[in-house]
């Protein structure tokens, strides 16, 4: 009789030989994993250029959401603009969308002016965009008004940086 168990490891050819396979493909394994390939990039297409995203779909889309509230004061009196109807939050909600993946769209290569403040400032875009997209979805006009000031801000942060200091540093314009 045998006193203790024999070690399998060394003992079983069966699993001496995953061993080795193993081994075997773990080396494989690290091989391969220097240099990685490069992961494949999505296939996109910048055809509109910077003026024309700003023309076709960021200034549009900026007006229907900055018309669709407000306080207009005259001799007459006051008159508060309200979106109405369901339509017209679907409306807002629709614009704010575009605006927000506008965002996205200016940081693609091709339209983005360098890698780092740009960047920013479309994010922040993405964001004034998404505000005044919740504030649609839940049908507030307060924070409709808000967050339409918001976006205001976002214009007015990148174009301070690239539309008129890059053109000439000497203008100054209000939006
Ligand atoms: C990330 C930067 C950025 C953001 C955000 C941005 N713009 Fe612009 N915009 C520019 C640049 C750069 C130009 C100048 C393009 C050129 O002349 O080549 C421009 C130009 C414009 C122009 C002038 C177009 C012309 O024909 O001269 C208007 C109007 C405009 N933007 C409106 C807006 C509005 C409204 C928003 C916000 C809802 C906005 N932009 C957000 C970068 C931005």
């Amino acid at each position: 009789m045998r006193t203790h168990l024999p070690n399998p490891r060394t003992t079983d050819p069966r699993r001496a030989r995953t061993a080795s396979a193993l081994s075997i493909f773990l080396i494989a394994l690290l091989a391969g994993s220097c240099p990685a390939p490069p992961k494949p990039q999505p296939p996109y297409k910048p055809l509109a250029t910077l003026e024309e995203v700003m023309h076709g779909m960021v200034i549009p889309n900026a007006h229907v959401v900055w018309k669709s509230v407000g306080t207009i004061i005259t001799k007459e009196g006051t008159e508060e603009i309200r979106p109405k109807t369901e339509d017209d939050w679907i409306d807002i909600e629709a614009s704010a969308t575009i605006l927000m993946e506008a965002g996205n769209l200016l940081m693609m290569e091709g339209r983005a002016k360098d890698n780092g403040k740009w960047y920013d400032l479309c994010r922040a875009l993405v964001d004034a965009g998404d505000g005044v997209r919740q504030a649609a979805k839940s049908k507030d006009p307060e924070q409709l008004f808000t967050r339409g000031g918001y976006l205001f801000d976002a214009c007015q942060a990148c174009h301070f940086q690239y539309r008129f200091t890059e053109k000439d540093p000497n203008t100054f314009r209000s939006h």
